[in-house]
């Protein structure tokens, strides 16, 4: 079988390690790296530390508006799509890169794998609700992390060849616990002892596109005085930057740049709550059992709320300080699969 994955942010490069690691056992892969994320600790540093292959093709695209972005992904895959003739094309998540890959290969006739299908937040503002609809509708494998992924696809009549598979994420934190524990010296270099701090990521487009959004969130973490880190994205970074907010009069606030996987890791195990609008880090404090509160109006993860793991507070400046000094006591279950979430997509696929 002949694969041409794509793939292009942070998140992807998580997804795609694990499922590469065992499609490669038996399979030809052939990477395609758009070039949407592209700061070295953006994207290089995941290659690096996961091992993933290095890409076949780098199309180097960069940032954009939606139209261009998408727009010039498409023009560059559909002829290394055309040239390799893959069987399939397998595409993650929610990004513009997943969409353009999708396109591409559905009107090229190349069956689409969408790992990560089914999720909805059921707003369409979001340019992921927007991405993830479409790649959906076009994809023929929809492997979906989640039984509620399984059910959002059943209600748009999207029902063959959609399996639960479980998160491929669990797969990836399983495999790189240890290795964090050992080689990562985060919390030393920081000064940041376990348990002591609160570790904070913004970066969703409805929270640094607004910003009235941005000034209650940073409101909002002045009135927490606890030690807090902050690996800040590059669109949070120049966002704040272009509506002249300073994150400076933010007591025992440390701002970093976006850290690796295994410093991640690190800093989600051993913090004592999660402040996040992030998608992957919403799930990754589930699965290492650290409470989480998420900055955003909706969560694709509806499953991580119950018993309080997850706390959605939206932008409201009393509500994200009230849900951070909460005591919680929530119950974890494996509702996230059992971690061998890439093995079952490549079993599936072989068994078609
Ligand atoms: C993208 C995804 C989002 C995902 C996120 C993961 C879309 C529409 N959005 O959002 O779903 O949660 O990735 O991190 O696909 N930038 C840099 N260096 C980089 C990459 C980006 O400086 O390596 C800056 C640029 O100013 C760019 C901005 O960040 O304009 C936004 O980047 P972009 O890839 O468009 O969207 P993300 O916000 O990263
Ligand atoms: N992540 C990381 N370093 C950082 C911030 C995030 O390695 O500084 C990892 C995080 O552990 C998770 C993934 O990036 O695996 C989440 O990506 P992101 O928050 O950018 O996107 P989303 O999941 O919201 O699409």
């Amino acid at each position: 079988m002949k694969i041409v994955t794509i793939l292009g942010a942070r998140p992807q490069f998580i997804k795609a390690a694990p499922v590469s690691r065992v499609l490669r056992k038996k399979h030809t892969e052939i990477i395609v790296h758009t070039g949407q994320h592209y700061d070295a600790n953006m994207s290089d540093i995941f290659f690096a530390e996961l091992n993933i292959p290095k890409p076949d093709y780098h199309l180097g695209v960069g940032s954009g508006t939606h139209g261009k972005q998408t727009g010039e992904m498409m023009i560059k895959l559909e002829e290394i799509v055309l040239n390799e003739q893959p069987d399939y094309v397998l595409v993650y998540g929610d990004t513009n890169s997943t969409l353009a890959g999708a396109l591409v290969a559905a009107k090229l006739h190349i069956p689409v794998i969408h790992v990560e299908a089914g999720l909805r937040s059921f707003n369409k503002k979001m340019p992921e609700e927007i991405n993830r609809i479409m790649t959906d509708h076009v994809s023929e494998f929809l492997f979906c992390p989640t039984d509620t992924a399984v059910e959002n696809l059943k209600n748009e009549n999207i029902t063959r060849n959609v399996l639960n598979i479980g998160d491929v994420m669990y797969d990836a934190v399983l495999y790189n616990k240890e290795l964090a524990q050992e080689k990562s010296t985060i919390l030393a270099d920081l000064g940041l002892e376990a348990k002591q701090y609160h570790l904070i990521t913004i970066h969703r487009a409805e929270n640094t596109d607004d910003v009235q959004n941005m000034k209650n969130i940073l409101e909002a973490f002045a009135q927490i005085e606890e030690v807090k880190v902050w690996p800040m994205h590059p669109r949070t970074k120049y966002k704040l930057a272009s509506y002249g907010l300073s994150v400076e009069a933010i007591p025992n606030l440390k701002v970093i740049e976006p850290v690796g996987y295994l410093d991640m890791l690190t800093l989600e195990s051993n913090a004592k709550k999660i402040i996040t609008d992030s998608g992957g880090v919403q799930k990754e404090a589930y699965f290492m059992q650290v409470p989480c509160v998420t900055v955003r109006e909706q969560t694709e993860w509806v499953e991580t709320l119950e018993t309080e793991a997850n706390i959605l507070v939206g932008t409201d400046v009393e509500k994200i300080v009230a849900a951070v000094k909460k005591d919680v006591r929530p119950v974890y279950s494996d509702v996230f699969g059992d971690g061998k979430a890439a093995e079952k997509i490549v079993e599936a696929i072989e068994h078609v």
